[in-house]
């Protein structure tokens, strides 16, 4: 990382190095995991953008049964541990009101967002494969709108953790992997969109929703289990707020063997990604008057797991998830024809 050195010999020449600069990564994380890092663009109409998640976890309070339990005072990354896999981190206000802090924090004009908001977590394989997850924390979820009718609003909740994860041989980067929804999209490291570095892919992050991908416009998406007509429900991602998660992040080391994680810094906290829980609201009854439910789809849906969960030791490029894994060799956007197609230029695993 030779541009990384010169800025630091720079700083510390001019005595820039004590203002409140860019978060450095650790030493220790390797360079091609920082040099390949993908970066994202939020949607700009999105009102939902990323989150430090102290700021979110001081807004909630741990239910079981939509009944608070022991709670450690404060809850924070360093305390999060200490919660059962049962819990539900829980607005502490009525969502429905849209108090600010679901809003996130927007990147300022070099990408970076207050706090942290991001966290890589690097599976080195031990055969020259190394898989590096970028993992990125939003408040609020919103799910969008079938036909674009707002009476048809679905699947909101409050957390959501999304990720790419690029998958490097030799330190050579070969897959990005884009997560949505229940599932995602993998392409050639090759054929990705880059920054204006020339090497960095771009994930571009859905007005609401976060999922990842590779390229701009409007994305067919299904809720599983609901089968829909193509084109009912759509994510819209564009180039507007460039955000670059790296600035925000904490860095980790996986140990797939032991199921456990190590701070690159030594000083980070670690324990808060053994929490097996829930990073929002349990789903309302049909009795909660917020709860709407129409062919089974919820308005307001149980808030996710956290990244733990998100199969860092998966075999293919996809995480296993009973498809096959289609690594495209060419841009192609999500629609619900293409999904079912492999052209020459892809490669799948099964
Ligand atoms: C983006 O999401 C907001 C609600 O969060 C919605 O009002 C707006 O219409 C959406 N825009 C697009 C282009 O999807
Ligand atoms: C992790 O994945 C590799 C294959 O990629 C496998 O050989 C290994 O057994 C897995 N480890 C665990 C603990 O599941």
């Amino acid at each position: 990382m030779f541009g990384r050195k010169v800025f630091g010999l720079v700083a510390l020449a001019t005595g820039v190095a004590s203002a409140p600069a860019k978060r450095q990564a650790p030493s220790g994380v390797p360079d091609y995991v920082l040099k390949y890092a993908p970066v994202v663009y939020l949607h700009g109409q999105d009102p939902y953008m990323p989150s430090d998640l102290n700021t979110h976890l001081s807004h909630t309070t741990p239910e079981v049964n939509f009944n608070a339990v022991f709670a450690p005072n404060p809850l924070d990354i360093n305390s999060l541990n200490q919660l059962g896999g049962d819990v539900y981190l829980t607005s502490n206000d009525d969502i429905t009101t849209n108090p600010e802090w679901l809003k996130g924090v927007r990147p300022d004009g070099n990408g970076k967002t207050e706090g942290t908001t991001a966290a890589v977590i690097v599976n080195d394989k031990g055969d020259g494969t190394v898989d590096a997850f970028y993992m990125y924390f939003y408040t609020y979820n919103w799910g969008g709108e079938v036909l674009g009718l707002s009476s048809l609003n679905f699947g909101n909740h409050v957390g959501d953790w999304e990720h790419t994860m690029v998958r490097f041989s030799n330190g050579n980067p070969e897959y990005v992997w884009y997560s949505q929804h229940a599932n995602g999209q993998a392409f050639k490291y090759s054929v990705t969109e880059k920054y204006s570095d020339n090497l960095r892919p771009i994930a571009y992050s859905a007005n609401g929703s976060h999922a990842n991908y590779a390229i701009t416009g409007t994305h067919d998406h299904t809720i599983p289990n609901f089968n829909l007509p193509g084109g009912v429900l759509e994510d819209h991602t564009a180039k507007d707020i460039f955000w670059d998660p790296l600035q925000s992040s904490l860095f980790y080391k996986y140990d797939a063997g032991a199921n456990s994680f190590t701070a690159y810094d030594g000083t980070s906290p670690v324990n808060w990604l053994s929490f097996t829980g829930r990073w929002g609201d349990e789903e309302y009854p049909t009795s909660d008057k917020r709860q709407v439910k129409i062919f089974g789809q919820a308005k307001y849906s149980s808030g996710p797991t956290g990244p733990e969960d998100k199969q860092l030791n998966r075999s293919n490029v996809c995480p296993d998830n009973g498809n096959d894994c289609i690594l495209r060799g060419i841009l192609v956007p999500r629609s619900v024809e293409l999904d079912a197609k492999v052209f020459a230029e892809d490669v799948v695993q099964r």
